[in-house]
């Protein structure tokens, strides 16, 4: 089996949803400089890690920071050539989340993995058996949305502590949340 793990970074509100009409429901500089921060940071400079997002996530990032900088991108689609067309050099076009996790694993390069949704691609990732983790952020209200993060089988998923994840709630304006990790037993 791959050694590929597949870590998921999503922020949810209080209703599960994730995004409204091709965006985020919400503003909040703090939580992104999170998720940014998560899925760069690497312990070996010689080293990225790759990011596996869905065709609508990567339409949905604006222009000026796509691709994430200093991140391998890795898009998903049922219409490969035509994306690849559509996408900058460097950005890596599959039809799978198979087909990533074996394009990642030819690279002697990747550090980490991040899956960064939306919907049916964590779904994806969450049956998939390389699938380690969840870093959810839950924020404590609730926003009308079209996208949801899908149901967390909490069989399967318990919460756990990282040293490594402020545990305290967050607040920005109006809204607060937690960062949790669920780790797949
Ligand atoms: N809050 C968060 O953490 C967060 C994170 C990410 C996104 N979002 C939000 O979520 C929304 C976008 O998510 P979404 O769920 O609508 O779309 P998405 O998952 O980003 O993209 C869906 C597209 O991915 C491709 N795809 C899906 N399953 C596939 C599979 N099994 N194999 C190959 N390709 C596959 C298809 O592309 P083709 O149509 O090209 O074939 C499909 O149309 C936006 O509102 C965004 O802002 C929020």
């Amino acid at each position: 089996m791959s050694q590929v793990k597949l870590n998921l970074i999503a922020a949810a509100c209080e209703n599960m949803g994730i995004g409204a009409k091709g965006t985020l429901p919400w503003r909040l500089k703090k939580e992104m400089a999170y998720f940014t921060t998560m899925t760069t940071k690497v312990s070996s400079p010689s080293k990225v890690n790759a990011v596996i997002m869905g065709r609508i996530t990567w339409d949905c990032i604006p222009l000026k920071y796509r691709p994430l900088k200093d991140r391998l991108n890795i898009v998903m689609t049922r219409h490969v050539e035509k994306v690849k067309e559509t996408v900058p050099e460097g950005v890596v076009v599959v039809p799978g989340l198979d087909e990533a996790i074996k394009y990642i694993d030819g690279r002697e390069d990747v550090e980490s993995t991040w899956v960064i949704g939306g919907s049916h691609i964590y779904q994806a990732a969450m049956a998939h058996p390389n699938c380690g983790k969840i870093y959810l952020t839950e924020i404590q209200k609730s926003f009308n949305c079209d996208t949801f993060f899908p149901n967390i089988d909490k069989q399967q998923f318990h919460l756990v502590d990282e040293e490594e994840v402020p545990e305290e709630r967050q607040v920005e304006g109006d809204i607060s949340y937690y960062f949790r990790v669920y780790k797949r037993l």
